[in-house]
């Protein structure tokens, strides 16, 4: 008999969340920024880094590429290059976490060579890498793909005209790739069709800061002239927007009075009109929310690349128009295939169908625990807030891809009132 040990949670739902809970760093914010530190000369630090797998495996695969990578004790992380001759990043790291693909521009914009595994699929559905070896092709980078491998080289990458936009908008990766790469290029990059993500922006902030000639940020024209070399940095991460996003529907479908700290309300608008527009009260503060929960109607959603509703907060929309009244429409436009939640959900008693792209979620009076499964980060949360709300016991499993993005979830959820324990999860074979 084999034994393989995994964690899960165990939610007693039905407890009303009160009090105030604080949102950490932004994870999507922190990986693009800590493969920037190969641009730069010299040890940079960052401040509120989330203590997250997903930063971890990062902080690895910088380590295979030369970097030092040291946790100092007020949480940020200092990094700095102490070896420019590594350039590969290999399969094992990468496949754990796709977000290492921004590492491909820093080294081929600094080391004029990468290797860097090909991601591969996920359950969210595919994730090309098209648009980013389109962007570094364009400025002169020679790539193939060679046993699982992007392998890239370019003696002096050059400025040029390029545009970014794919089948299903903008990317955010790959505009953080080719942002990077065109710091130390030649000449000016135009990127058009550019994601505006917050995300993107804090990356840009910690590059500007270097000593890089960026303008347009936060807009769907970036422009980037060229400078020789750029300099260790002191930056901050922003709070993380899907975290906030998820504590706030947390508080909503528990009808709970929660006060979420530490968000930039300037990120969460098109949640904060959702969240309203179904009947939760929302009142802003200047970096602070409190929701209050009432009763909860139908409701359509589109998820859209920045300013719109964000793809990472479709699943937890989800969970909660599952027991607001009347039908919701649930529409993916950036990753359309991203629907494994609904199958757990129905199995907690939801009634949700999905017809192609769109999820249509027949709201239902209330959602009763049950044993569930994680297939990725976002359906864990989605699944861990519909337990929350849940009548009875609700257990989650593979809460691995949880840890990924939310740090110490369950203890933090258990401060405002929630009954959450992580337990081992032994599966007999
Ligand atoms: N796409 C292409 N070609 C490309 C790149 C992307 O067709 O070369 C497509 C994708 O398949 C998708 C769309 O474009 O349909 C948008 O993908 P994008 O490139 O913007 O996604 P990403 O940059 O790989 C980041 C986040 C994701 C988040 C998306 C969208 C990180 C580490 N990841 O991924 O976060 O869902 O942007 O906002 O920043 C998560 O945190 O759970 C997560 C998956």
């Amino acid at each position: 008999m084999l034994d393989l040990v995994d964690e899960k949670f165990v939610i007693e739902g039905g407890c009303r969340l009160t009090g105030s809970i604080t949102v950490n760093g932004a994870k999507n914010a922190a990986l693009p920024v800590m493969a920037a530190c190969i641009l730069t000369k010299g040890a940079s630090r960052i401040r509120s880094i989330p203590k997250l797998t997903d930063v971890e495996i990062m902080g690895r695969i910088l380590e295979c590429l030369g970097l030092s990578v040291k946790h100092l004790e007020d949480g940020s992380l200092e990094m700095g290059t102490v070896d420019t001759t590594k350039v590969t990043a290999p399969y094992e790291l990468v496949n754990e976490m796709r977000g290492s693909i921004c590492v491909l521009g820093p080294l081929l914009a600094r080391r004029n060579a990468a290797m860097v595994a090909l991601p591969g699929g996920c359950v969210i559905g595919q994730r090309p890498i098209d648009l980013h070896l389109k962007g570094l092709r364009a400025m002169g980078a020679e790539i193939d793909l060679k046993d699982g491998y992007v392998v890239a080289y370019a003696t002096r990458l050059r400025g040029t005209e390029i545009y970014l936009g794919g089948a299903h908008g903008s990317t955010v990766l790959g505009t953080c790739n080719v942002l990077m790469a065109a710091t130390l290029a030649e000449g000016t990059t135009v990127i058009e069709a550019a994601a505006r993500e917050p995300e993107v922006q804090n990356l840009a902030e910690f590059l500007v800061k270097a000593g890089a000639k960026i303008s347009g940020v936060g807009t769907n024209r970036i422009v980037i002239e060229g400078v020789k070399e750029l300099k260790p940095v002191d930056c901050q991460i922003i709070p993380d927007r899907i975290e906030a996003g998820t504590l706030m529907v947390a508080g909503a479908v528990t009808n709970g009075d929660v006060t979420v700290e530490n968000i930039r309300p300037d990120h969460l608008s098109a949640v904060v009109d959702k969240l309203r527009e179904v009947g939760v009260n929302v009142t802003l503060g200047r970096d602070s929310c409190r929701v209050r929960g009432g009763r909860m109607t139908a409701s359509v959603i589109t998820t859209l690349a920045y300013p719109g509703i964000p793809t990472d907060l479709q699943p937890q929309l989800m969970s909660l128009l599952s027991i607001a009244e009347g039908t919701s429409v649930i529409t993916e436009k950036v990753f359309p295939d991203r629907f494994m939640h609904i199958a757990e959900l129905n199995r907690m008693g939801a009634n949700i169908q999905k017809e192609g792209p769109s999820a249509i979620v027949h709201g239902v009076p209330y959602l009763s625990g049950a044993k569930v499964m994680a297939s990725d980060l976002r359906a864990a949360a989605s699944l861990v807030v519909a337990g929350l709300a849940a009548r009875g016991t609700t257990e989650v499993r593979s809460i691995f891809h949880l840890d990924r993005g939310y740090e110490h979830l369950e203890e933090r959820l258990t401060g405002i009132g929630a009954k959450i324990k992580r337990e081992a999860d032994t599966k007999e074979y």
